[in-house]
């Protein structure tokens, strides 16, 4: 019996709350913002409902064995709220976020020997407060180690593809790949045909080299033929599609670009790498966001 608080049933975490609570082994709360009353999620197999115990104020946390925190990137920091009343001695943190900063974003607030960083490819999206739908396959990646191990196990009742890798951050760096090219389609507001620009792939392109390089010296391991790769991936793919990023910019919602694109920047620097168009995304995002 594993008890659980899941911190941000959106997208994400009410699709992993709800599968989460269909074993009967987990005990599933979930602490949100706007309040919920049951978990509803469509997926490739058909509906799924769950009832878990909503926590709407940080004051009706209790120790639990594991918090799951799925809030995006930029609501981290209000996440940690719940940590005081749910964290007991042996409880584990699991981060299921975008980025390559999963510890770095918690270990102010939590015992970093029991965080565990989770990578997420899991297309899902949020059609009302408790609702979404999930379009496709689930896959996470975790640390080896008995963390991760145990991590794995909430999850052994589900079909997802739950995997444990020596190599992390060549998981993450490669989402990141992916993820940091997005930034195009948020800028221009415009889904993936966009793509087919040639002047726009190879921005696309651009972006993905400054995060091979960074992901590099940051320790991953990263093929020369990652950015012609994504550029053909977004191409292949439908027309009208998106990313996260994009869709947040459409609907006037905060954006990832500080996780997805600043931090290539960010990191560069540190190991005297410049990554001048990722920054350029950036701040062309934060300053959309900001108008
Ligand atoms: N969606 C995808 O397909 C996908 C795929 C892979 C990875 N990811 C990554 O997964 C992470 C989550 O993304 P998402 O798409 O699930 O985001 P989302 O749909 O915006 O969900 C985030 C949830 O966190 C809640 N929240 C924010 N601050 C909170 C707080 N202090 N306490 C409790 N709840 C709080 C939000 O509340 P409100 O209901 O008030 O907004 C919302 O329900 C991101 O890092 C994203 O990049 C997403």
């Amino acid at each position: 019996m594993a008890s659980i608080l899941l911190i941000g049933p959106g997208a994400i975490g009410a699709t992993l709350a709800a599968w989460l609570a269909q074993d009967d082994r987990n005990h599933v709360s979930v602490a949100v913002r706007t309040p919920i009353d049951s978990l509803e999620v469509t997926t490739p197999q058909g509906i799924i409902r769950a009832k878990p115990q909503v926590l709407t104020d940080p004051a009706q946390a209790r120790h639990v064995d594991w918090i799951l925190v799925a809030t995006k990137t930029y609501d981290s920091e209000a996440a940690t709220e719940w940590f005081a009343g749910a964290t007991g001695k042996h409880t584990r943190l699991a981060v299921i976020q975008n980025g390559v900063e999963h510890v770095a974003r918690f270990e102010k607030h939590f015992d970093r020997e029991r965080i565990v960083p989770v990578m997420i490819d899991l297309p899902a999206e949020r059609t009302a407060p408790g609702r979404t739908v999930q379009k496709g396959p689930a896959k996470m990646v975790v640390p080896a180690g008995k963390n991760g191990a145990d991590f794995v196990k909430l999850f052994a009742a589900t079909n997802f593809d739950m995997q444990q890798t020596d190599d992390f951050t060549t998981a993450v760096w490669k989402k990141l790949c992916l993820n940091c090219a997005g930034a195009v389609l948020a800028v221009v507001a415009k889904p993936a045909a966009i793509a087919h620009h040639d002047g726009v792939a190879e921005i696309m392109r651009t972006l993905v080299r400054e995060c091979v390089a960074v992901g590099r010296a940051e320790g991953a391991t990263l093929e020369d033929s990652i950015p012609d790769e994504i550029v053909d991936r977004t191409r292949r793919g439908p027309r009208d599609s998106g990313n996260s990023m994009y869709a947040d910019r459409i609907a006037g919602k905060p954006m990832e670009y500080d996780a997805r694109n600043g931090v290539i920047a960010r990191l560069g620097r540190k190991h005297g790498i410049e990554a001048p168009m990722n920054a350029l995304m950036a701040t062309l995002l934060e300053a959309v966001q900001q108008a």
